[in-house]
């Protein structure tokens, strides 16, 4: 199928489970299912529309709490099959929820109060996972046989071992200097990779103009024909955060921004679970994490502006560098909505709050958590942050990934294999 098909019928033909069809954000024209993702009338972009009307919140719950320990267990609220467990995938998701007493204690947060949703440990080690294993399911439906993607580098990864699992071939594309972490887990399942000369905004120019050639014909983008099923699988982030908190809704949640994807999908969750009784309809407030080295959201958010201006970003937090956010604006919306805030931090502040998570929690965090971390921290000394009401900050990535930002890190002694040499070092 051609990668910019739009079907012409009002009804969808594929079996994605409770996806009904797409909508526009912007205008709510609805189209079918089908690998397209803006909108025909106003260009807005297009979402799924779901029809949960059949769902009675006891049963529902039930089927969740009885379904695997992935994100399948939320296959009723996603665009999937319902036989989906069954299909080569990932399987990402129900990851650790980690009560973070020490590092509570450490930022001044109350007792039992701070979570950290520790998403490192997908199986290519970040949520990028998530949200390729729904653009897997939507690229079998609509007969695809390649995958692709832009990449900050951690999707690059997730697509790679998505494609290996699925029988899939993948080509996908990435700024040439990104770290070895990323370069390695990007190639290691033995799709190809491209390195192109620019950074990520580049990158996705790039594919852009590949989607709409004869070369990219019946290529599914993850993130870019596939965006609106892509982008459903961050809901999942937050449907475990709240089954994990006992089915309640946190006051506050800490999520890093790249292109915003992520947050106004936890966002949309947030409000199915609310909207579905599976949760209290309580307030909560969203807080958006930048690096201050590509930060035109906070920028936007501190300047009152509803409109987001491109930066050009240096930062060490890569996974984050989109310097033109497509979901900028939702993410100001949602921010503001919820009496949340955008905030950054400096490259420094990313080091140290890595730093202070693994050593207070076990947790070795990418640059990105060291975002999250950094920014709740801000947050909190500059009391915008209620360190008395129950915060989750995610991890979005794996430590493992981005060395390079702790280098220095390492041995504390070397010794000859002797106890009068580790005497002399001094450490007894
Ligand atoms: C580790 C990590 N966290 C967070 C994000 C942000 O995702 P989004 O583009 O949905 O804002 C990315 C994006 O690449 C990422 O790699
Ligand atoms: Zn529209």
């Amino acid at each position: 199928m051609a990668a910019q098909t739009v079907a012409s019928t009002t009804e969808s033909t594929v079996d994605l489970g409770p996806a009904a069809a797409l909508s526009c954000r912007e205008c709510g024209h609805r189209v079918p299912l089908g690998p397209v993702f803006a909108c025909e009338e106003c260009f807005g972009p297009l979402e799924i529309a779901y029809d949960f009307s059949a769902y009675d919140t006891e049963e529902l719950r039930k089927r969740i709490e009885a379904g695997p320990a992935n994100i399948w267990r939320y296959a009723p609220l996603l665009p999937v099959p319902a036989d989906v467990a069954d299909k080569p995938n990932i399987n990402p998701g129900w990851t650790a929820l980690v009560k973070a007493d020490n590092l509570a204690r450490e930022l001044g947060v109350d007792a039992g109060k701070l979570f950290v949703k520790d998403d490192s440990g997908n199986p290519t080690h970040s949520f990028k996972d998530r949200v390729v294993a729904q653009a897997l399911e939507a690229a079998r439906a609509f007969g695809f046989t390649t995958l692709s993607c832009s990449s900050t580098g951690n999707l690059a990864g997730a697509v790679g071992a998505a494609a290996a699992r699925a029988g899939f071939r993948s080509c996908v594309f990435i700024p040439h200097d990104l770290e070895q972490g990323k370069v390695v887990m990007a190639a290691i399942y033995g799709g190809e990779l491209v390195g192109i000369e620019g950074n990520y905004d580049d990158v996705n120019r790039f594919c852009s103009e590949l989607i709409g050639d004869p070369a990219g014909e019946g290529w599914g983008f993850v993130n870019v024909n596939l965006r609106p099923y892509y982008a459903e699988g961050s809901k999942t982030l937050a449907y475990e955060i709240c089954e994990q908190l006992g089915w309640r809704l946190p006051d506050q949640l800490v999520v890093p921004i790249a292109s915003g994807s992520q947050l106004t999908k936890i966002d949309k969750g947030l409000q199915e679970l609310i909207k579905l009784g599976l949760v209290e309809d309580k307030p909560y407030k969203i807080f958006g994490a930048q690096a201050l080295g590509c930060s035109p959201v906070s920028t936007a958010f501190k300047a009152g502006h509803d409109v987001v201006r491109p930066q050009k970003p240096d930062t060490i937090a890569k996974s984050l560098a989109i310097g033109n956010p497509a979901d900028g604006p939702y993410v100001l919306d949602i921010a503001r909505r919820t009496g949340g805030a955008v905030e950054d931090v400096t490259d420094e502040q990313v080091v140290e709050a890595i730093k202070l998570l693994a050593r207070t929690e076990g947790v070795f965090a990418e640059t990105a958590g060291g975002v999250t971390v950094g920014v709740t921290k801000k947050l909190i000394e500059s009391g915008t942050l209620d360190p008395s009401k129950t915060t989750v900050v995610l991890n979005t990535g794996d430590g493992l990934k981005t060395l390079d930002a702790v280098a220095g890190t390492g041995l504390t002694a070397t010794i000859r294999p002797s106890l009068d040499s580790f005497r002399e070092a001094g450490l007894v």
